[in-house]
């Protein structure tokens, strides 16, 4: 019970908005196919946050999460946000890939000893966009999920985000449960990694 307890809140922090409200659903999770021959190599630099699920609590703007590869073959990350005080908000977590036949399905863990959060890379182009999808099941009896569209710069076309949504469709999520993300009004705000 107690590890289940600090799965949720790894899921939670995944995307460094505790307050984000998360979302319940009963049964197991769905099992979307991932990104082919998924190369972390590529994968690695600042993501900025296009949308996500759910977002019923915006804490911050401007969220985005750089990614970069370790000695040891696992990834450190960063996320960033601005909150409304004009502070930074910033969280640092390890992703790691478990099985490497499955290179595309990585675990992020925020604190040691904590079990990782899902982190499945469903589709990306390593350039421009990625939808990654994070869902936890509990007892058997039903699970939350997260979802990112996330972009390597402030906007992603109407195109691709609408081929991302048929992606989560199909993966039986509900799309009509994302929210945008602003990404207004960031610069000049000393978030780290933004150009
Ligand atoms: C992953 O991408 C990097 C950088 O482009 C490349 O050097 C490496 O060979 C790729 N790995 C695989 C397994 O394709």
């Amino acid at each position: 019970m107690e590890m289940k307890a600090f799965q949720v809140l790894s899921v939670l922090l995944l995307s460094a908005a505790v307050t984000d409200a998360q979302s319940f659903h009963v049964g197991k999770c769905p099992e979307p196919s991932v990104q082919e021959g998924f190369n972390v190599t590529q994968y690695t630099g600042t993501w900025y946050e296009i949308e996500k699920l759910p977002a019923m609590f915006e804490r911050g703007k401007c969220n985005q999460a750089t990614y970069s590869l370790l000695s040891d073959g696992t990834v450190s990350v960063h996320n960033e946000e601005l909150l409304a005080n004009g502070k930074i908000n910033s969280i640092d977590g390890v992703a790691k890939v478990k099985d490497p036949s499955q290179p595309a399905i990585l675990g992020v863990s925020f604190f040691k000893g904590v079990p990782d959060a899902p982190y499945w890379v469903l589709s990306t182009d390593y350039q421009s966009y990625s939808l990654v999808y994070s869902c936890a099941d509990y007892f058997g009896l039903f699970h939350i999920d997260f979802a990112w569209i996330l972009a390597r710069t402030c906007v992603l076309t109407e195109g691709v985000i609408s081929q991302l949504h048929d992606k989560l469709s199909a993966a039986g999520v509900n799309v009509n449960r994302l929210t945008g993300s602003d990404q207004t009004g960031c610069d000049g705000h000393g978030l780290r990694h933004r150009k």
